[in-house]
């Protein structure tokens, strides 16, 4: 009997587990003209992480993806323990996506004279406001875990999701800071039919959580709407009071330039801007942002 034709599509996908590996294998690739197009996550794949390798896709590059639960970017303990780890399913995705290669280091690989940070990046204003301020260090863990990766990888590109809008800022100046040879593309943010962030997090949600959560995506659309109706403050505490009637604890509701993340009293039409959220719902706490 004949087989359809596509029961002979299949790809291969490449898994590294050591740096000295990965780096002779990408070594060699680089040598032969290959442009490396990179993908850092911590794995719980959606989506939203897969939207970032169509990008890479597009190039055309060899695509590297890296999954690697980064401890020293997280603020508490229970919050890394609990993070979702599939590593069987996401192999399948991005083996069935056509990634080209996975990088799966264990912590001892990444960190091989320990997790402290020599000497502290400079990370300047970023680090004092919204997630900076909510999540002390978190970003000093994201910087150091990102350059550890883009020395072992190489990169030409770096693809980075817009849902962490902060993060972006955070390793562009690092890029800058550090003089690594990489450009960076940011992808649009991916979201669920309700307009929920797509997120690793979401998985932990119950089902009535779930339910309410998008609810952040539409008071970020509401206070884009509002732009040049009613002044930020009013639209702010809207927001706030309707969060926190339907059970959220916002950490904060702002507006930024979208350029510095400065924040703003109020919308400023001359820049470009962007809202912020970040909220917990239960113990889950999720954030996005909506460019105005
Ligand atoms: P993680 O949360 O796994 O996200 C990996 C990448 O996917 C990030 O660039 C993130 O912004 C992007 N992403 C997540 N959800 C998205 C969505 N709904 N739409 C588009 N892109 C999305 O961010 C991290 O891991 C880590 O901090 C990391 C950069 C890997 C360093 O440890």
């Amino acid at each position: 009997m004949a087989l359809p034709l596509y029961d002979f599509i299949y790809f291969i996908m490449f898994i590294f587990k050591t740096v000295k590996d990965i780096a002779a294998y990408l070594d060699a690739q680089r040598a032969q003209g290959k442009i490396i197009a990179f993908v850092p996550t911590m794995g719980a794949l959606h989506k939203g992480h897969l939207s970032l390798l169509k990008a890479a896709q597009q190039v055309p590059a060899l695509t590297v993806c890296s999954i690697f639960v980064n401890p020293t970017q997280f603020n508490n303990a229970a919050d890394l323990e609990k993070y979702p780890r599939t590593t069987e399913q996401d192999i399948a995705l991005l083996t069935e996506a056509a990634c080209d290669v996975l990088f799966l280091p264990d912590v001892a690989e990444v960190y091989p004279d320990g997790r402290d940070i020599q000497e502290p990046y400079d990370l300047g204003y970023l680090e004092s406001v919204l997630e900076g301020a909510y999540r002390p260090g978190h970003f000093q863990g994201v910087a150091q875990v990102v350059e550890r990766l883009l020395r072992i990888v190489k990169p030409h590109k770096l693809y980075l999701g817009q849902k962490d809008f902060q993060q972006v800022a955070v390793l562009r100046r690092l890029i800058d800071i550090r003089h690594l040879d990489v450009t960076l593309e940011s992808v649009p943010t991916t979201r669920e039919p309700d307009g929920l962030a797509m997120s690793s997090r979401n998985r932990r949600l119950t089902e009535t959580q779930r339910s309410l959560a998008g609810l952040i995506y539409q008071c970020l659309v509401s206070i884009q709407s509002k732009k040049g109706m009613q002044s930020f403050s009013v639209v702010q505490k809207e927001c706030r009071e309707l969060l926190i009637h339907k059970g959220f604890r916002p950490d904060y509701i702002e507006l930024a330039d979208a350029a510095t993340l400065e924040l703003l009293p109020d919308y400023d039409p001359s820049r470009k801007m962007v809202a912020l959220i970040a909220a917990y719902i239960g113990e889950i706490r999720l954030i996005d942002n909506l460019v105005l």
